[in-house]
C-alpha cells in the first residue's frame, strides 16, 4: 500500500482531502502535519483530528508543522479565510473535541524521518503554504531526489490568482518557502486553480451524503454546504464550491486525471506579483524540467471517483 502524508491547513477543503485518501482503496495515510493558512496551526490540527474521529481513522497521527510564513514571525491566518471556510474553519460545525492529542514531535521531523524511512514509496500531498516542505528541505538537502511523489494544491499559471490577481492563496502565505521548493531538486505535481477551479460540487451531492442518515454524512453536509454558501457570496454562477484539495490527493493517486506539461518555474517574492507562480526564462530551455502543471482534467471521472470514496466512507460511520 501507497504511503501518503499530508500536510494541510484543515479548512473544508483540506477535510474533504482527508476524507478522499481515507476512502481512497490502497493507501496508507501515515500521518499529517499542520500547516496555517484557513486556521492557525493548532486549531487546523485539532480539526484535523476531529475530522479523522468522524471518519474512524483513530490511528492516523496529526503532527504541528510550521506556526508562520519562514520571512514573519507572526503567527498566520489569512484574513478572507474566515468568510470561507467558517470561523473554526470547518463552517461553524460544532464536531466533538478529539479523545486523543496532537503529537509532540514537530511535522517538519516527522516529514524528514519518513523520506529517509520510505523514499520513493512515500507521497507527500501539501494543500496549504509550502512552509514545511521548504524548513524540511533546509535541514535536509537531499531530500528533493530521496521523496516519491509531491502534488502540491496551490498556484495558478494560465489562470488569474484567487486572492491577488497574481497569486493563489497557498503560494501566497509564503512565496519565499514556495519559490524555494520550486527552484530545488524536487520533482513536483502542480495541482493549482487551472485544473481545481474546473471541478465543482454542489448541494445535489451533498445532499447524497445527508440522506445516508449517518453522523460522517450529515456533518460533512452541513460543513461542505456553509463552503457552497460562501463561494455563493463570491460567484453566483458557480452553483457549488470548488474541490481544490482534494483534488490533489486524486491526482497524486492517479495522475491521469489530468493533462499536463511540464516546466521550469519560480515564485515571484516581489511586491507586485507576489505568489506568482511562473516559467523560469533561464532555465526555459532545459530538457528536464522539475514542475508538472495541470492544465484541464478528466472532471467527471474525478466526481464520480470523489463522491464513490467519500460516500462509502460517509455509510459506515
Ligand atoms: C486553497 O486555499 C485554501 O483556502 C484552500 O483550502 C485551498 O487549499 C485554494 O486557493
Ligand atoms: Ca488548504
Amino acid at each position: 500500500r501507497r504511503k501518503l502524508i499530508l500536510d494541510l491547513d484543515t479548512g473544508i477543503d483540506d477535510a474533504m482531502a482527508i476524507a478522499y485518501a481515507l476512502g481512497a482503496p490502497d493507501v496508507d495515510l501515515i500521518g499529517i502535519i499542520g500547516s496555517y493558512g484557513n486556521v492557525i496551526v493548532e486549531e487546523g490540527g485539532k480539526n484535523s483530528l476531529k475530522i479523522l474521529e468522524l471518519l474512524g481513522a483513530t490511528d492516523v497521527p496529526v503532527y504541528l508543522g510550521e506556526s508562520h510564513a519562514s520571512q514573519t514571525d507572526h503567527f498566520d491566518r489569512l484574513p478572507v479565510s474566515a468568510n470561507i471556510h467558517g470561523e473554526n474553519g470547518i463552517g461553524g460545525v460544532q464536531l466533538p473535541e478529539a479523545k486523543r492529542p496532537l503529537e509532540t514531535t514537530s511535522g517538519v521531523d516527522f516529514l524528514i524521518d519518513a523520506v529517509n524511512q520510505y523514499g520513493k514509496d512515500l507521497t507527500l500531498v501539501p494543500t496549504g503554504p509550502l512552509t514545511n516542505l521548504a524548513a524540511a528541505i533546509k535541514k535536509d538537502p537531499d531530500l528533493p531526489t530521496k521523496i516519491g511523489n509531491v502534488t502540491i494544491m496551490g498556484g495558478a499559471l494560465t489562470v488569474p490568482g484567487n486572492v491577488t490577481p497574481y497569486a493563489e492563496a497557498n503560494i501566497h502565505q509564503d512565496a519565499e518557502a514556495a519559490n524555494a521548493v520550486f527552484t530545488s531538486p524536487i520533482r513536483l505535481t502542480m495541482v493549482g486553480l487551472d485544473v481545481t477551479l474546473r471541478n465543482i460540487l454542489t448541494k445535489k451531492e451533498t445532499q447524497e451524503w445527508r440522506n445516508l442518515k449517518t453522523k460522517a454524512g450529515t456533518d460533512f453536509a452541513d460543513i461542505v454546504d456553509y463552503y457552497i454558501d460562501a463561494y455563493a457570496d463570491f460567484d453566483a454562477t458557480l452553483h457549488g464550491c470548488v474541490l481544490h484539495d482534494p483534488l490533489a490527493v486524486g491526482v497524486a493517486l492517479d495522475p491521469t486525471l489530468i493533462t499536463s506539461f511540464d516546466l521550469n518555474m519560480i515564485v515571484s517574492t516581489d511586491k507586485e506579483s507576489y505568489g506568482r507562480t511562473i516559467g523560469d526564462t533561464t532555465r526555459i530551455n532545459q530538457p528536464d524540467a522539475n514542475i508538472t502543471v495541470g492544465l484541464t482534467s478528466d472532471s467527471k471521472r474525478y466526481l464520480e471517483t470523489f463522491m464513490n470514496y467519500l460516500t462509502k466512507l460517509f455509510k459506515q460511520n
